[in-house]
């Protein structure tokens, strides 16, 4: 069994700044650093780091060379990979000192994703393989359709929530990993538990990875729920901390280990990554993270 990752790579600017901006505020940055990011790139790099083995397909574009460098340096497969000569999509991100960020985005090549890419990038899969997808690229409808039709499972991270998510079918989707702001916006409801319920009322096959911020996580398969606790760390910053669960849980699910097994590695890695600078390059390898469970037993 395969695994696809089909997603957006950025160049990441990221300005540390006392707090962040507020509406009509003017203040001056501390520091700017370029780290390679993007939600499909830092979501592959942590799945291969969790030790499985990942295709990733997108368009890499004018200026991203080094996000080339860190998918490949990570062992992620770049065979499918389209190069375009727009500019190459990157994120603006200010990162307070407490470690909150907030994150513009420039789509660039992320949005050159066509139909016909996505048809030639999956007829190298087949039934039953993986593939995951986050809501950064263009014609993620057209993939999940697509994908349905050839039988693969479908991990679904929707974001960032944007008007593009209505046009997708969940029905088609097995697995939804998303966070608390997601599951109201998925579900248009006022609170979360509504959500959750309204999500499974309408899609009762579907399974939920849900993560709840500084409340852990918790994983609902129709009437199981296993809730994870977070891993504490000093946030340095928080960027890519939801990526790295997700890889994490990715790779965990594909490896058919249990899912408290699985909860508790995303969570720790996830932690380790709050822990430290930059969205791919904060992402832990698993021997770092079994350390940490080992020790804490
Ligand atoms: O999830 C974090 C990522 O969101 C950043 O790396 C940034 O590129 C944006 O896509």
């Amino acid at each position: 069994m395969k695994i696809l990752n089909f997603g957006s790579c950025n160049v990441d600017y990221v300005y540390s700044l006392d707090h962040i901006t507020m509406p009509g505020e003017t203040q001056n940055s501390n520091s700017l650093k370029l780290f390679p990011g993007g939600k499909g790139l830092n979501q592959a790099i942590a799945i291969a780091r969790a030790g499985s083995n990942v295709h990733f397909a997108g368009c890499l574009g004018d200026g991203g060379e080094m996000l080339k460098d860190i998918l490949s340096e990570s062992g992620v497969d770049l065979s499918l990979v389209k190069t375009v000569t727009e500019k190459n999509g990157h994120a603006i991100i200010s990162v307070s000192k407490d470690g909150e960020n907030s994150i513009i985005l420039y789509p660039g090549s992320n949005a050159m994703v066509t139909k016909d890419y996505v048809d030639e990038v999956l007829e190298n899969f087949e039934k039953d393989d993986i593939i995951l997808l986050q809501n950064e690229i263009s014609n993620v409808d057209y993939i999940i359709e697509k994908a349905y039709k050839k039988g693969m499972c479908i991990i679904f991270n929707p974001s960032p929530f944007n008007d593009e998510i209505k046009k997708v079918d969940f029905s088609h989707i097995s697995f939804l990993v998303l966070n608390e702001v997601e599951a109201k916006a998925v579900s248009s409801s006022d609170g979360v538990d509504e959500g959750i319920a309204y999500l499974q009322c309408t899609y009762p096959s579907l399974k939920i990875m849900l993560t709840l911020g500084s409340k852990g996580s918790v994983f609902i398969d129709g009437e199981t729920k296993i809730y994870q606790d977070i891993f504490p760390v000093k946030a340095v910053d928080t960027t890519g901390a939801g990526d790295t669960f997700t890889g994490y849980f990715v790779s965990g699910i594909s490896k058919g280990d249990d899912v408290s097994t699985v909860l508790k590695r995303s969570s720790v890695a996830s932690g380790i990554s709050v822990s430290r600078n930059g969205a791919a390059t904060s992402i832990p390898c698993i021997a770092e993270v079994d350390k940490i469970i080992q020790n804490n037993k």
